[in-house]
C-alpha cells in the first residue's frame, strides 16, 4: 500500500528534512534545476525531496542519469497519474501517458509518421528542407524591417511563428502569416504550457491547491483552458481532414494518423481521439522547443560578437554570397554545429525531462526506488557535470571541435537535451535539421547587433523550457538576398 510504499522510500533514500503540507516545495526557488544540483552536492546524486504529498526522487549527474535512462529503461519509462498532464491532448497524449502496450504502439506511429515526412528518402528529405529554407527566407526579410533605420526589436514573437509554421505544415499542410492575429494569440497561449507541466509546478503535487482561491489554481485554471482553446485548434484541423480524407493521396501527417489509427483495423486500443492526440503531441513539441532555441542562438550570437565573426567567415568561405546554406553544407559548417551543441548544453533550455515514473522497483548507484515513484531528471546537472566538461558554466562553442576543426561526436553525444531511453525525445532528427538551417540562413544573411545602452542578460524564465527573459536586437542585410533556390 502507498503508506508502506513511503516508508520504504523515507527508510532508503537520502534527502533534505521535509516540512510537513508543503515538503521542500518552498525550497526550490526560481530555478528548481540548479537547486536539485546544489542538493546533490550535499545529498549524493540519487536523493529524495518531498512536494505536497508526492515524495519525488531527483536524479543528477551524467553517470547515474545514463545508468538509469539506459540501464534500466524499462523501469523509468513511466509517467506519473498527474492531474495536469490528463488536460493535455484531450486526455489522448502520448507524451504525457503511463508505459503500457497501448504507449508503445501509439510512439511507434508517431515516430514512423515523423521520419515518413522527414526524412523517408531524398523527395521527403527535400520537401522538409524547401519548408524551412521558405520559413527562414521570410524570417531574414521580417527581422530586416523590423530593424529598418536601426530600430531594436524583441524577436521572440517572429522565431515562434517560423518554429510554429514548420511543424504546421508537417501535420497540416499549411502554415500561417506572422501578422496572423488569430494565430499569434494562440501561439502567445501556448508560450505559458510549460509553466504547469515543468518539474516543481505545484498544482499535481498539492492537489488541494484546486479546491480554494490561489495562485497556484489559478495558474492551474488557465492551463486547463489553454489546452482546451489550443486542442480545440487542432480538432477543427483534424475535422477538415476527415471529410476531404482520400486512402489514395496521404497529403500531410494529419492524414496519415487518420490512415493509421481512425481507420485501423487493429485492435491496438487506440480510438479516433487518439488521431487528434497524436497531432496536438507533435505540434505542442514542436514549436516551443524548437523556437526557444532560436533565441538562445540570436541572443548568444549578439552577445559574443567575436564568435559570430568567426560564423560569419566560415560560412562566406564554405558558402559564399551566390546561393544560400542547405543541408548538404553541414559537414563543412562544424564551427556551427558547435555553437548550437554549445547553446543547448551551455543553457540547458529544458533543464529537466517531463516528469518519469517507475515501472517497477529499481535499484541505481545501490538505492532502491519502488515502483511508481515520481522521478525527476536533471538534464542541466548532465551538462554542467565538472566531471565531464572543462568549465561548464563558460561559453565556449569551440569545444566541440577536435584539432581538425570536426566536430568531436564524443563530445556532442555528451549534451543532454532531449533526454535518453525509452522516452528519448522522437523529434530530436527534425529538431536538429530545423536549427541548423535556421541559424545557418539566419547567419547567412544577417548580422546580429546588441543595443549598445543594454548588455544582454542570460536570466531566463522557469518552466519546462527556460526562455530568455525579453531582449531586444538589431539584424543587419549582409548581401542581397539570392534568388530562392
Ligand atoms: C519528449 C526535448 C523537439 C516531439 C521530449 C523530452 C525532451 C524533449 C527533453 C522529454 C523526454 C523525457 O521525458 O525523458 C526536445 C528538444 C527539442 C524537441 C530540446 C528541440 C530542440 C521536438 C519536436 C518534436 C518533439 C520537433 C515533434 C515534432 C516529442 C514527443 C515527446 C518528446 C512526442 C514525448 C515522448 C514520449 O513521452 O514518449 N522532447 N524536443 N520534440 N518530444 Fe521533444
Amino acid at each position: 500500500c502507498l503508506w508502506v510504499r513511503n516508508l520504504r522510500l523515507k527508510r532508503r533514500l537520502p534527502g533534505p528534512f521535509a516540512w510537513p503540507v508543503v515538503g521542500n516545495a518552498m525550497q526550490l526557488g526560481q530555478m528548481p534545476h540548479i537547486t536539485f544540483a546544489r542538493l546533490a552536492k550535499k545529498y549524493g546524486n540519487v536523493y529524495q525531496i518531498r512536494l505536497g504529498c508526492s515524495d519525488i526522487v531527483v536524479l543528477n549527474g551524467d553517470r547515474v542519469i545514463r545508468q538509469a535512462l539506459i540501464q534500466h529503461s524499462t523501469e523509468f519509462a513511466g509517467r506519473p497519474n498527474f492531474v495536469s498532464f490528463q488536460a493535455v491532448s484531450g486526455g489522448k497524449s502520448m507524451t504525457f501517458t503511463n508505459y503500457g502496450k497501448q504507449w508503445k504502439m501509439h510512439r511507434k506511429i508517431a515516430q514512423s509518421t515523423i521520419r515518413a515526412f522527414s526524412s523517408a528518402n531524398s523527395q521527403t528529405k527535400k520537401a522538409f528542407e524547401q519548408q524551412i529554407v521558405a520559413e527562414a527566407t521570410e524570417l531574414v526579410e521580417i527581422f530586416l524591417k523590423l530593424s529598418s533605420q536601426g530600430q531594436y526589436f524583441n524577436p521572440a514573437h517572429e522565431l515562434t511563428v517560423a518554429a510554429a509554421n514548420v511543424i504546421c505544415a508537417l501535420c497540416f499542410g499549411k502554415r500561417y502569416g506572422h501578422d496572423d492575429v488569430e494565430f499569434r494569440a494562440l501561439l502567445e497561449r501556448v508560450d505559458q504550457f510549460g509553466q504547469t507541466v515543468g518539474a516543481g509546478s505545484l498544482v499535481d503535487v498539492m492537489p488541494w491547491l484546486q479546491s480554494f482561491p490561489n495562485p497556484v489554481r489559478s495558474v492551474f485554471k488557465n492551463f486547463k483552458d489553454l489546452n482546451k482553446e489550443f486542442f480545440g485548434f487542432i480538432q477543427n484541423k483534424v475535422k477538415e481532414h476527415r471529410e476531404t480524407f482520400n486512402p489514395e493521396v496521404t497529403r500531410d501527417m494529419s492524414d496519415a494518423f487518420i490512415g493509421v489509427i481512425d481507420k485501423a483495423d487493429t485492435d491496438n486500443g487506440l480510438t479516433k481521439g487518439h488521431t487528434e492526440g497524436t497531432v496536438s503531441d507533435l505540434i505542442g513539441a514542436g514549436l516551443d522547443t524548437v523556437s526557444t532555441a532560436l533565441h538562445w542562438i540570436v541572443l548568444l550570437l549578439a552577445k559574443h560578437p567575436e564568435t559570430q565573426t568567426k560564423l560569419h567567415e566560415l560560412i562566406d568561405k564554405v558558402v559564399g554570397p551566390d546561393r544560400l546554406p542547405s543541408i548538404e553544407d553541414r559537414s563543412n559548417l562544424a564551427y556551427l554545429d558547435a555553437f548550437i551543441y554549445e547553446t543547448m548544453r551551455f543553457t540547458s533550455f529544458v533543464p529537466v525531462t517531463i516528469p518519469h515514473s517507475t515501472t517497477s522497483d529499481v535499484t541505481v548507484d545501490g538505492l532502491n526506488i519502488p515502483k511508481d515513484t515520481v522521478v525527476f531528471i536533471n538534464q542541466w546537472s548532465v551538462n554542467h557535470d565538472p566531471l565531464k566538461w572543462k568549465d561548464p558554466h563558460v561559453f565556449e562553442p569551440s569545444r566541440f571541435l577536435d584539432e581538425n576543426g570536426s566536430l568531436d561526436k564524443d563530445l556532442t553525444n555528451n549534451v543532454m537535451i532531449f533526454s535518453a531511453g525509452k522516452r528519448r525525445c522522437i523529434g530530436d532528427q527534425i529538431a536538429k535539421v530545423e536549427i541548423f538551417l535556421f541559424f545557418a540562413i539566419l547567419l547567412h544573411q544577417c548580422s546580429f547587433e546588441k543595443c549598445p545602452s543594454e548588455d544582454l542578460s542570460l536570466n531566463c524564465s522557469y518552466g519546462l523550457t527556460l526562455k530568455p527573459l525579453d531582449y531586444k536586437i538589431t539584424a543587419k542585410l549582409r548581401g542581397e538576398l539570392p534568388k530562392s533556390q
